[in-house]
């Protein structure tokens, strides 16, 4: 299957290019914004497309996304600044949704933040614009197209090296989760035809990943 990862220069979609290089049934293709982002997926046999979500058009995007099956949204501002926030996680995640739909894609898996929801959105913290942005892209991901949507929530992202095990679901307690375990996961999500028009938390825990999603 063709996989576009948009974000494909992200920490998170680093570790997905390493899984993907080792599984035969997943031909990745990344989506990067500048050209010296590009020797990391040549080392691994993954070609490379530039593109950015906030300069590029729709058609553009659609353009580069012909002939795929699926798109992970792996992308953001980060700490950027707030414009951006709305620019790229709100409006760029539409675009790319808007693209897909445009391209014939259906599949399309979202990385969002742990929690989302009116409760989440009022909070009055460093995180409220960009809870709010990806509140709205995943709703316009459920409600707004025709995509086989997966939403995945990770927990609080860290770097220390994945395990192997998660735990899956709804309404849990925030805590860590390895960007290498949710790389594994994004992996899983796309073998797993059983995660379409789901959502769910990822965590550490104590299931392997690929027996966790495959019982969502
Ligand atoms: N931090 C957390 O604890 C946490 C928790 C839950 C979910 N998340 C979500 O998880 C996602 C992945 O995390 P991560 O650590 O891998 O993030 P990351 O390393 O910051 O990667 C984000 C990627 O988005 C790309 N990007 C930024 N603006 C773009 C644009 N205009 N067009 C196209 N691509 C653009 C960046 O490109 P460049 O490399 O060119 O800058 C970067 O490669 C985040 O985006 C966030 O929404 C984070």
């Amino acid at each position: 299957m063709k996989v576009f990862v948009i974000g494909a220069n992200g920490k998170v979609a680093h570790h997905f290019a390493d899984f993907a290089k080792e599984d035969n049934s997943i031909e990745e293709i990344a989506m990067i914004r500048k050209a010296e982002q590009a020797g990391f997926f040549e080392e691994r046999g993954i070609q490379t497309v530039l593109l950015d979500l906030v300069k590029n058009s729709i058609d553009e995007l659609a353009e580069a996304m012909k002939d795929v099956d699926a798109v992970i949204f792996s992308a953001g501002a980060g700490g950027s600044g707030l414009d951006k926030t709305i620019l790229i996680d709100l409006d760029g995640a539409v675009k790319a949704m808007t693209a897909a739909e445009q391209a014939g894609v259906k599949r399309f898996v979202m990385v969002s933040t742990f929690r989302t929801g009116r409760e989440e959105m009022a909070k009055e913290n460093d995180l409220q614009i960009y809870t709010i942005a990806k509140n709205y892209a995943d709703e316009w991901l459920k409600n707004r197209t025709q995509l086989d949507w997966t939403i995945v929530h990770p927990g609080m992202l860290v770097d220390t090296a994945g395990t192997d095990q998660i735990k899956v679901g709804m309404g849990q307690d925030i805590n860590e989760i390895p960007r290498q375990d949710v790389a594994r996961t994004l992996i899983s999500v796309l073998h797993n035809d059983n995660t379409i028009n789901k959502e769910f938390e990822v965590l550490t825990g104590d299931t392997a990943v690929e027996e966790a999603v495959s019982k969502l």
